[in-house]
């Protein structure tokens, strides 16, 4: 069969379509930690609102604090103001139920709270399905930020 030129801008036009949704996809969608889709451990977490750069956080110090967040997309990213120095705060991470080990929350070569945010962990390309991200605290103190 012998396509004529119309037919053949037609299928491009859809191919096109198709990409422009995948893309509006990807869009990021930041979660921040008084979203009231993360669950927390009940009574183990303060809410922090007087840093000086104006971040917020929710901190724990108490053994077995955890925090969960389910979502549906393809990339997640655990984002925070890092604790300085002398705060060991460490959380451990599980996504969808497997370790993802220890992650260190705190900046050792810093003498103050971060006033940006840094990217401490992150998972891309996962299947576009519902994911549950749970972190434990491992350390002294466990933060989170924001989520990606
Ligand atoms: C989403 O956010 C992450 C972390 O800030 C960034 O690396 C990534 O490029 C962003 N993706 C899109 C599609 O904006």
């Amino acid at each position: 069969m012998q396509l004529s030129g119309a037919s053949i801008l037609a299928h491009l036009t859809l191919v096109w379509t198709f990409y422009n949704i995948v893309l509006a996809a990807a869009e990021n969608v930041t979660i921040h930690n008084d979203n009231p889709s993360i669950i927390y451990s009940e009574g183990d977490w303060k809410f922090e609102d007087d840093y000086s750069s104006g971040a917020t956080d929710h901190w724990s110090g108490d053994t077995g604090a955890w925090a969960s967040f389910t979502f549906t997309g393809v990339a997640i990213y655990y984002s925070v103001h890092l604790y300085p120095w002398n705060i060991p705060a460490g959380g451990r991470f599980f996504l969808d139920g497997n370790s993802e080990g220890n992650i260190r929350l705190f900046d050792p070569r810093a003498d103050d709270y971060a006033d940006v945010g840094t990217i401490v962990w992150s998972r891309t390309g996962l299947e576009n399905t519902q994911h549950t991200l749970k972190v434990q605290i491992s350390d002294d103190f466990i933060t989170l930020d924001t989520l990606v």
